[in-house]
């Protein structure tokens, strides 16, 4: 994997060179770098996809620490903001929040995403509206609780969206889904959140 080839460099040429990683096997979601022109994970990316030699940066338009590693402080901020958490008002059940199979389902393909920043760096509108939309990633996860059935806070989770930039600043161009490296689609979670903020205006 590439990671393997960072490592190695890291080991045997130039022991300053500075990134992150952690499990190695796409989970953790800290090698996120741009690899060939893709952002992707290096743990999970074989340097025999590539052929020839590799060109790797950071992931883009962020701040750079380090070498290969971003300033993700408003990232994080961004995720924060959706209250990744679930939030009700009906008595705490004794054991637990219960949820039928059915609508379990439909959560999958959303509470996957390992926060690797893949999708919001790839995307032209975070590069140029990052202080203000929130990007694929975040907005990928507040669909995630808006999705929940458990979870009674929709329509001020819908409230905290309504702004010009907040989600609007999606365009569908649609690198955020073609990068995912866990095989996401957070566009269509951004347009499924658009649909639910009209439906409750009509
Ligand atoms: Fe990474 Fe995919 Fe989650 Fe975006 S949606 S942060 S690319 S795992
Ligand atoms: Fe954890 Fe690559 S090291 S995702």
């Amino acid at each position: 994997m590439v990671l393997d080839a960072v490592i190695r460099i890291k080991n045997e040429i130039d022991s300053t060179l500075t990134f992150r990683r952690s499990c190695r096997e796409g989970i953790c979601g800290s090698c996120a770098m741009n690899i060939d022109g893709t952002n992707t994970l290096a743990c999970t990316k074989a340097i025999g996809e590539i052929g020839g030699s590799v060109n790797i940066y950071p992931l883009p338009h962020m701040p750079v620490v380090r070498d290969l590693v971003p300033d993700l402080t408003n990232f994080y901020a961004q995720h924060r903001f959706i209250q990744p958490w679930l939030q009700t008002e009906s008595t705490t059940p004794e054991k637990e929040w219960k949820q039928s199979r059915d609508d379990r389902e439909k959560l999958d393909g959303l509470y996957e995403c390992i926060l690797c920043a893949c999708c919001s760096t790839a995307c032209p509108s975070y590069w140029w509206n990052s202080d203000r939309y929130l990007g694929p990633a975040a907005l990928l996860q507040a669909n995630r609780w808006v999705a929940d059935s458990r979870d009674e806070a929709t329509g001020e989770r819908l409230d905290d969206l309504e702004d010009p930039f907040r989600i609007y600043r999606c365009h569908t161009i649609l690198n955020c889904t073609r990068v995912c490296p866990k095989g996401l689609n957070p566009a269509k979670a951004i347009a499924e959140l658009k649909k639910k903020m009209v439906e409750r205006r009509v």
